[in-house]
């Protein structure tokens, strides 16, 4: 028998069950509406589209590269370059779509955007006192890979606007007398997973003369800024980075699909050794993805190396339809939100949402606990799931929040589901002040 004492402290971690629990209760209430997951929505997928694509990179390889069929083969079927095979097709796309100018050799093919974290995190933190700042609320992913890694975590007030970036100054203020190095700021700057928010492009100006006054990188994580609702985009950091302070984190997960497992990461910062010739930090991060996942896997890269051939290197242009459909499936929660919630009753006067600019998420504000008693009752009762917010806060935070996810449903099943919820809530809110009532 293993004591549960015994195995690593992050183990024991409520954080590294959320996905568990979540899993859970959508497996034992599989017919109901669930604006929990952030997942892409299959419609856009087609078993048939995985040899288009296949077909798509050995064409390419073979026309544009002239490999050799006995190249092709090796290249597809053997263990590969570590930082991995399409690099160069990345770096195309990040200048097409995101205008981020980067030698193919600093880019690393990882597997997903999970591994990218974990490569910057275990390079970056080297000291006891190093110190790793996130955006408050935050994506688990991160969070739980810290913990993983021993690396201590602190957070940072997010406003309406993203990350508060006076929150930022006294933090950082507050780490450094007690003796702490900040060693690097995680963020999502566009369409944040969980809160929806993004942060205002002056404001992105300030964040990287902030961190390179203070001498702190930027973790960028930018999963979701294909899908703005408004149609037009902020500048991500890295295309603003003059002086090598963002990490650029990149995952193919909501642009093409989550099956592929392909992300990648932008290091393009130099590394000075005791020899005195700089390399690049990509080539720091591929020692340690040697000894993690050895490389990614050269199918799952051809297949996205296919659809990167096949639309130009432009993400963007091949995903016209799916930003259509979010911004549809978002305007559609916004109105289900205002019709199901009116102001004009007292019961859902202190119900209030924000109203982000695009992605995938917004967050919900209630009077009463949104805790796992009334996803509980809301999943059994009334057929509907959601996320509460207390799962993306370190120590107190979100009790009184959820997070809706509208990526995965259509607008008449989002209509439904927001019904479902308004039953729940107003149920909720009504006990709630009949018992004040009878309390007074
Ligand atoms: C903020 C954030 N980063 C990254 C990812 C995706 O990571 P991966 O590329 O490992 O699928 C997600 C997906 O949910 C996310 O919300």
């Amino acid at each position: 028998m293993l004591l549960q004492d015994s195995l690593h402290a992050s183990l024991s971690d409520p954080t590294l069950e959320v996905m568990n629990f979540l899993n859970e209760i959508a497996l034992r209430y599989p017919d109901a509406i669930s604006f929990a997951p952030g997942r892409p929505h299959e419609k856009f997928y087609d078993p048939q589209q995985l040899t288009t694509y296949l077909d798509a990179y050995t064409r390419h390889l073979r026309e544009a590269r002239g490999f050799s069929e006995e190249r092709i083969r090796t290249n597809l079927f053997q263990y590969g370059r570590t930082n991995g095979h399409i690099h160069d097709l990345i770096a195309r796309m990040l200048e097409k779509d995101e205008g981020i100018r980067a030698a193919p050799e600093s880019i690393v093919v990882t597997v997903g955007c999970q591994e990218g974290m974990f490569l910057a995190l275990r390079a970056l933190f080297s000291q006891p006192t190093d110190v790793l700042l996130v955006g408050m609320p935050c994506y688990i992913g991160i969070t739980g890979a810290a913990k993983l890694l021993d690396i201590a975590v602190a957070p940072v007030t997010e406003g309406e606007q993203g990350l508060d970036l006076h929150a930022l100054e006294a933090t950082l203020e507050a780490l450094r007398a007690e003796g702490k190095r900040p060693r690097a700021l995680y963020l999502v700057a566009d369409f944040a997973n969980p809160s929806g928010r993004s942060l205002p492009a002056p404001e992105r100006a300030r964040l990287l003369e902030i961190a390179a006054r203070e001498d702190f990188l930027i973790l960028e994580d930018n999963p979701y800024g294909f899908f703005s609702r408004e149609g037009s985009r902020k500048p991500t950091l890295k295309s603003m980075d003059t002086r090598g302070q963002v990490i650029y984190l990149g995952s193919f997960s909501k642009s093409a699909f989550p099956g592929l497992r392909v992300g990648y990461a932008v290091a393009d910062q130099r590394v000075t050794g005791p020899s005195g010739a700089p390399h690049l930090l990509a080539e720091e991060f591929s020692k340690i993805k040697s000894m993690l996942t050895v490389n990614t896997s050269p199918i799952c890269q051809a297949l996205i190396g296919g659809m990167l051939v096949m639309n130009d290197c432009s993400l963007l242009d091949a995903n016209q339809e799916a930003i259509r459909f979010y911004k549809e499936n978002m305007d559609a929660t916004l109105q289900s939100l205002a019709r199901h919630f009116p102001r004009s009753e007292a019961w859902a006067r202190d119900v209030s949402w924000n109203v982000p600019d695009g992605g995938f998420f917004l967050v919900m504000k209630l009077p009463i606990a949104a805790d796992e008693a009334l996803l509980e009752q809301s999943a059994r009762q009334h057929q509907v799931i959601w996320t509460p917010m207390r799962y993306f806060y370190l120590g107190t935070g979100g009790e009184h929040e959820l997070r809706l996810s509208v990526s995965y449903l259509t607008p008449e099943r989002i209509e439904e589901g927001v019904a479902r919820l308004a039953r729940v809530l107003r149920g909720a809110l009504e006990q709630r002040r009949e018992g004040v009532a009878r309390a007074g």
